[in-house]
């Protein structure tokens, strides 16, 4: 792997990438890092690498003549390489271990180039960049920082680079997880062991106890990430539903039972609706991240006789809200469009107590619901579900909805009103 690297700094960025585990595989050759100055490459007297904005404003920007001169210099020395022109910037797609790997499978030689200033002439990018990458969603004075971030990531995969593949392979981002916790000696640091199951040896052992944390971890620190991981195989099911077991869960005991909501309900209510906030916004759903909805919501829905209460063993574990009113909203869906014209009701409000979250009391839930339908006389059920909703939407398909398209609701307002619809024909019973 051959990196180019245009930069205003080459003797900082050579630095930084010449030292440790990077540095050595350069002296090996395993890797080949050049800092090429820019500033070398001008046709003017002084040197001189920026200029004004055309139509005014602040600082200066970057000259496409330097640049593009010091791209066809390091071009020509790589010869027949598979290359792959790359500009830093806060605009680009947002760096992933993902890029990472594509970048070192798919090329043997990557040009880096870094801005500085407020940016380069906007016509090198057009004609001389094959991708933009970005650090991250803020900016940076230079692209110096970004540029070593991505030589660093990308050599370390580099065969050879690393001792073993095994070092890379299984650590954070390998496989949408991030890494077990690791430990080393003491055995005993200010109190603290380290776990007894790494000290016996049972590699089986070893290997399991690792894959749950690795789960566990990633689904308490980046639940989005958690959200977003499918299941390896059976033993990470296993092990998943093992996690939820251990988060003092508690079990449902069928029958499941269901009843109108009355006024002493509401504080229960509003405690399951606090739960399910907390869950939203760990998933970055902006619903229900205010006061909606709040007891005089619920006080409404008892009036209408349209909310539930879910029990099990005598215990409440949720609600849910269905309406035999028409939904306004749901008049104007797009991308896609309802099964016909039928009588329907619409389940609004619904969530299940945290600590029965994994015992199918989500399922059951939905159970209840079709029963009440039934109750009403009405075989369509219709719901919207925030389109960041995963875990809803993931449900909604399980229990056999279909997604019809998009609404807005308007009902918290400043909130994203996007809607997922979904709607779920009831069979006659046999
Ligand atoms: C001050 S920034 C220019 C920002 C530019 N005016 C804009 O608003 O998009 C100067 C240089 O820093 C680099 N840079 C800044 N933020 C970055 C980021 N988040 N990721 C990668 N490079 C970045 C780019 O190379 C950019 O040309």
């Amino acid at each position: 792997m051959r990196i180019d690297i245009l930069t205003l700094f080459p003797d900082t960025v050579s630095a930084v990438l010449h030292e440790s585990i990077i540095g050595r595989a350069a002296k090996k050759g395993i890797v080949e890092i050049n800092c090429v100055q820019i500033r070398d490459f001008t046709e003017n007297r002084q040197k001189q690498v920026d200029d004004y904005p055309y139509g005014g404003g602040f600082g200066c920007v970057m000259m496409a003549q330097p640049l593009k001169s010091c791209l066809e210099q390091v071009m020509a020395d790589a010869g027949e390489r598979r290359s792959r022109v790359i500009y830093l910037s806060p605009q680009g797609q947002p760096y992933t271990q993902e890029t990472a790997r594509r970048l070192q499978r798919g090329y043997d030689h990557l040009v880096l180039v870094c801005g500085h200033y407020e940016g380069v002439d906007e016509r090198f990018i057009e004609t001389c960049v094959d991708e933009e990458i970005s650090l991250g969603d803020f900016v940076l004075t230079g692209g110096e920082i970004a540029a070593m971030a991505v030589a660093d990531s990308v050599c370390r995969l580099v065969p050879g680079v690393l001792a073993d593949e095994q070092c890379y392979i299984g650590e954070s981002h390998w496989d949408g997880l991030l890494e077990y916790p690791q430990y080393t000696r003491p055995e005993l640091w200010e109190g603290r062991a380290v776990p007894e199951v790494l000290l016996n040896g049972d590699h089986a052992r070893i290997e399991k106890w690792r894959r749950k944390q690795q789960l566990r971890r990633t689904r308490d620190k980046r639940p989005d990430l958690y959200a977003a991981f499918e299941a390896r195989n059976g033993e990470d099911e296993k092990l998943m539903r093992e996690i939820e077991r251990d988060e003092g869960r508690k079990k449902l005991c069928e029958p499941v039972t269901y009843r109108p909501a009355e006024a002493e309900d509401i504080p229960r209510i509003l405690e399951i609706v606090q739960d399910a906030r907390e869950s939203l916004g760990r998933f970055h759903v902006d619903q229900w991240q205010g006061p909606y909805p709040g007891a005089e919501r619920f006080q409404e829905d008892i009036r209408l006789k349209q909310c539930f209460i879910l029990e099990s063993a005598g215990e409440v574990f949720g609600f849910f809200v269905l309406s035999t009113l028409p939904e306004p909203d749901y008049d104007a869906i797009t991308d896609g469009k309802w099964s016909g014209d039928v009588p329907y009701c619409v389940l609004h409000r619904c969530a299940v107590a945290k600590e029965y979250r994994g015992s199918g009391a989500a399922q059951a839930l939905i159970r209840c619901v079709e029963a009440q339908a039934r109750v009403y006389g009405l075989k369509c059920i219709r719901v919207d579900t925030h389109r960041k909703n995963k875990p809803m939407q993931n449900l909604l398909r399980e229990s056999g909805f279909r997604y019809r398209g998009n609404i807005h609701v308007d009902a918290e307002p400043g909130h994203d009103p996007h809607r997922q619809a979904f709607e779920k024909l009831l069979k006659d019973k046999k």
